[in-house]
């Protein structure tokens, strides 16, 4: 594989930043991940969209334009000869030795990695092992205000603390500091009941997630009525479908939730996860 770094498709094994860049050094960083079906990056709009947004809480000035780095995207995809693919695309303050106040005359460091990942969803086999057992943990989702949730910064300190407690599950539900569940460590949550869709609102801790998005636009479609709300990880538990987004796992269903088995009712025909990870399906 050769990997796009500081505009140069360099082979992986010498795809490397320099130990004073300040994404190594302090997690001063921006980043997205994508994922291309048929060599195009699914949702780039919105992945664009929210990467300026983390760059504006940093006030991380890269200079690039949107275009630019799709073209730059696009280079490592054809240059290793992939259309359905994991992309990384990470922008970090750049190498500065020494002191923590940025240097804004500083080029960034700007990396793509990809990986080959075929399609999942019902076309394919999707990513993940199998259904999600999710697991409520002590960490929270604490939003911080120099630093909003909404930010997809290199620092994910909260989210591995979360995976690491852990005790049986394998996705971890972050709560905010009321403990109302926010989301998982990398993926936003949705319940159903009675056949309508919840979701934490994400005006709370929680990072607005483009699958997110995507599935709520297919619920409006499909007529399926959703509220995005605050919610106690017991309404998941009680719940008749759980289930995670992220843009790697798409809709992975959720299994359990501390413990307690999610079950579907069968005398109910319509199952909105079906449905959704239909139309999402559709939309790749
Ligand atoms: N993470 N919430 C968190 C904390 C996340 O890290 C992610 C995605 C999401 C879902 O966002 P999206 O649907 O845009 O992928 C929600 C990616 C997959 C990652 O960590 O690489």
């Amino acid at each position: 594989l050769r990997y796009h770094v500081d505009g140069e498709l360099v082979p992986a094994s010498r795809a490397t930043v320099r130990v004073d860049d300040r994404g190594f050094r302090y997690g001063d960083a921006a980043f997205e991940t994508l994922r291309a079906y048929g060599g195009t990056i699914f949702e780039w709009d919105a992945h664009a969209a929210r990467l300026e947004a983390t760059c504006d809480a940093l006030e991380l000035t890269h200079g690039l334009s949107r275009a630019d780095l799709l073209s730059r995207i696009d280079e490592t995809l054809s240059a290793n000869d992939l259309s359905d693919a994991y992309v990384r695309l990470s922008i970090t303050r750049g190498v500065q030795p020494g002191k923590l106040t940025p240097d804004p005359d500083v080029d960034p460091t700007v990396v793509v990695y990809v990986g080959s990942l075929p399609r999942g969803g019902l076309e394919g086999n999707p990513v993940w092992d199998g259904p999600a057992a999710l697991e409520t943990v002590d960490t929270r989702r604490i939003p911080n205000d120099a630093v909003p949730a909404s930010a997809k910064t290199h620092n994910y300190l909260n989210g591995i603390l979360a995976r690491q407690e852990l005790e049986s599950g394998d996705e971890a539900l972050l709560c905010d500091g009321e403990g109302y569940a926010a989301e998982g460590a990398t993926s936003n949550v949705f319940f159903v009941e009675d056949g309508a869709l919840y979701t934490p609102a994400t005006d709370g801790p929680v990072l607005p997630g483009i699958t997110r998005r995507v599935v709520l636009e297919c619920a409006a479609d499909a007529g399926i009525p959703v509220e995005e709300g605050r919610y106690r990880p017991e309404r998941l538990r009680d719940a008749d479908r759980v289930f995670l987004t992220n843009t790697t796992w798409e809709l992975r269903p959720v299994a359990s939730v501390d413990g307690v088995a999610i079950e579907r009712d069968d005398r109910v025909d319509d199952d909105p996860l079906e449905t959704l990870s239909r139309m999402y399906d559709e939309r790749v």
